[in-house]
């Protein structure tokens, strides 16, 4: 291992994050009031250019009102290549009180799009003398992102969390799919005439894992497009669990309950992770670095593993 310290990201729940249409004020008391982690108040994709100056305000105004609890509570601004962004992050800034937990910066393509929101962030934020900062997350949904996911996971210390966007990552990537996650129909290996499906978001995924976990920030699985595909949603979000992601988004609040299970490490993973460790705290005190645990090998670095599941389990019960 390298002598550096893999860096701890946010010590917060992160499960599920519950996305809403700015311009669509019935939701926010429903969102406010739902088992969502995190609230993505949106003012990009889900929001017509016709809406984008209501929407603002309804955002800015719902967040100085609502009671959000202890909700990690985010806010969608558009996009670097629109003429909307800067009036996000100004009006933002500005007018919505220290409720304001993150600003989620949608198809980040290079660190420098990161450095410029961060350079428009601070500034207010020091004009304001605003007590707490504003972190970020982006999301990584074009070619470019994906190319360039280790320099936009290391580009601000602001940086909390990262997602995949799979619909405008698919278009971007020129994928032949209009799914949004989950198994793809043409995505398959043939075994004896049988097909077997692969996952063609896995490659992705995994990239932006190593990326976060390089530099200490959450990484997040994006959409699943069909609300009503329930065993669909909780299949990709447990291989995103497997794969070191911490959580999922709802964009219907259906989803919910779904994401908060799989994140959720079970009271059986969690008693076999703490057998795990007593396994080798015995195996310690007698001087062995590996023992046997229900037949097979755990050693130093299964202690790593089962604390990963412990702590998990524990920082969620506390969140
Ligand atoms: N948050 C909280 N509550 C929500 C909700 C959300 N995102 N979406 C729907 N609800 C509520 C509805 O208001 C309704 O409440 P009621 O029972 O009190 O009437 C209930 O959940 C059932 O909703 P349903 O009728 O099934 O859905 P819908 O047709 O009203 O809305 C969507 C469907 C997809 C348009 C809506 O869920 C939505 O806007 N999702 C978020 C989209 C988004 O933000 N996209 C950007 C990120 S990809
Ligand atoms: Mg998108």
């Amino acid at each position: 291992m390298s002598f550096r310290i893999q860096p701890t990201p946010a010590a917060r729940p992160n499960r599920c994050q519950l996305f809403g249409p700015g311009s669509n004020t019935k939701l926010f008391e429903k969102m406010a009031a739902s088992a969502a982690d995190v609230i993505n108040l949106d003012l990009e994709d889900s929001v017509a250019p016709s809406d984008k100056d209501a929407a603002r305000a309804n955002v800015i105004e719902a967040i100085n009102s609502v009671d959000w609890g202890k909700k990690t509570l985010s806010v969608r601004i558009n996009g670097l290549d629109t003429p909307y962004w800067y009036r996000d992050v100004v009006d933002l800034m500005e007018q919505a009180g220290p409720r304001l937990d993150q600003i989620m910066i949608p198809k980040v393509g290079c660190a420098a799009d990161v450095y410029a929101v961060d350079a428009l962030v601070t500034a207010i934020e020091t004009a304001k003398a605003r007590a707490r900062p504003v972190s970020f997350e982006v999301i990584i949904e074009s070619a470019a992102g994906i190319a360039h996911v280790e320099e936009i996971a290391a580009a601000s210390p602001r940086l909390e969390a990262m997602s995949l966007g799979a619909a405008d990552f698919a278009a971007s990537m020129g994928m032949q799919t209009t799914g949004i996650g989950g198994t793809q129909e043409n995505y398959y290996m043939l075994q004896d005439g049988q097909h077997h499906w692969s996952d063609p978001w896995h490659w992705a995924q995994a990239a932006i894992v190593a990326a976060c976990r390089t530099h200490g920030v959450l990484p997040v699985d994006g959409p699943f497009g069909d609300f009503s595909d329930d065993d669909g949603y909780r299949a990709q979000a447990r291989r995103s669990a497997v794969l070191g992601m911490v959580g999922k988004w709802a964009i219907h609040p259906k989803q919910i309950a779904l994401a908060n299970e799989v994140f959720t490490p079970s009271e059986q993973q969690v008693t076999e992770a703490k057998e795990i460790l007593a396994a080798m705290e015995e195996a310690k005190a007698s001087g062995a670095g590996a023992t046997v645990y229900k037949g097979r090998l755990v050693d130093i670095a299964s202690i790593k593993q089962a604390e990963v599941i412990v702590n998990q389990a524990e920082m969620i019960a506390n969140g």
